[in-house]
């Protein structure tokens, strides 16, 4: 399962088969079970010793990583920019509007240029397609910082969260309440099958799962003990659930859509007679930003069950585990050429 879809991003540079492949990061399902325990186990290792890993430091030389921006970003931003540093390197941070990729110059040529530059490229842009063009064209890792499809980064960081109050993933089950078409919906459902959990998305008419991502994540669990159900009533959804989840109602790119999404979603929001349903020391989580008294009530955000703040946190060192994972992969497959003419002496 794992291996094929890995295989699907893992060359680069126009699919040069005499190359070993280099690892990319697109989607939950990008890792297999395994890798992902292995990736969180290494987070977890990190956040004990945040300086043990300086995969990017080399002496006084600091290699370079490429965080691009095409949407706004908080955590996401300060996380890579923080978690870069700590590795030994330099995150190059690119708002949005400030690059050329995608309006003036191709992906294609964007990632032509980059690979040769930079050791691995962070990406937050809209569709996954663009995500996907990148790492098929670039022989450095591709690591997808939040696309309309997906936010896989968002659920390492949720996991390791899940794990520091569980002590596993496995046999949890994580209810998802909103906007359960979404990137954070999706993610849940590919990256809560790969460790083990049962997950439950539970969205409104109109805002219900993509039936491709349901399929693939229940084979997925049907691997690893989990399950994965779409569920119509959040009360329902959260019946003795250890973890609760929402995201807003109006992801970004969706802006226009605010007042017909206000209307659909009723019912949907998070309170604390929602959470009383769930399991007595059940957790509440949310990527955030929040809103609170729209999709969540804030006694729940703000209250003892929250989680979120070590969810912010946790961006950080599951990122960075992710960077060391795929960077040792690169350095394997050996994916920086010298191109530079040779200087006669
Ligand atoms: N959760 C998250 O990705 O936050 P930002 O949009 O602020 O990066
Ligand atoms: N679904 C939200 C997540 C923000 C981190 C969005 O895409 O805007």
């Amino acid at each position: 399962m794992t291996d094929a879809l890995t295989a699907d991003h893992a060359r680069g540079a126009g699919e040069d088969s005499s190359r070993p492949a280099v690892r990319h990061f697109l989607k939950d399902s990008d890792l297999s079970p395994a890798e992902q325990a292995e990736v969180l186990d290494l987070a977890a290792a990190l956040k004990a010793a945040p300086h043990s890993r300086t995969p990017l430091a080399h002496g006084d030389a600091r290699e370079t990583v490429a965080v691009i921006f095409d949407k706004t970003s908080t955590r996401t931003r300060f996380s890579f920019a923080a978690g870069i540093a700590e590795l030994g390197g330099q995150a190059l941070i690119v708002n949005p509007g400030e690059s050329q990729i995608g309006h003036k110059e191709s992906v294609e040529d964007t990632a032509r240029i980059l690979e040769r530059t930079v050791s691995a490229i962070v990406w937050r842009t809209f569709g996954q397609a663009g995500l996907e063009t990148m790492a098929r064209f670039s022989r450095v890792p591709v690591v997808n910082a939040l696309s309309d499809e997906f936010h896989p980064c968002q659920i390492l960081a949720d996991l390791l969260t899940v794990r520091e109050e569980f002590g596993t993933t496995a046999g949890r089950t994580l209810a998802y309440i909103g906007d359960a078409a979404n990137n954070m919906a999706s993610s849940y459902a590919l990256g809560g099958a790969l460790a083990g959990m049962h997950v439950r998305l539970c969205g409104p008419q109109g805002y219900r799962p993509d039936p491709a991502v349901v399929e693939e994540a229940q084979r997925i669990a049907g691997e690893t003990g989990g399950s994965v159900a779409v569920v119509d009533e959040p009360r329902e959804a959260v019946s003795g659930a250890d973890v609760v989840a929402t995201d807003t109602w109006v992801s970004m790119g969706q802006e226009g859509q605010k007042s017909e999404r206000a209307g659909a979603f009723e019912g949907f929001r998070v309170t604390e007679e929602l959470m009383a349903l769930a399991r007595p020391e059940a957790v509440f989580l949310h990527c955030l930003p929040a809103y609170r008294g729209v999709e969540v009530d804030a006694d729940v955000i703000d209250g003892s069950r929250s989680r979120v703040w070590d969810e912010a946190e946790n961006r950080r060192h599951a990122q960075k585990a992710l960077l060391v994972w795929l960077l040792q992969r690169a350095e394997a497959s050996s994916s920086f050429v010298d191109r530079r003419p040779e200087v006669s002496a």
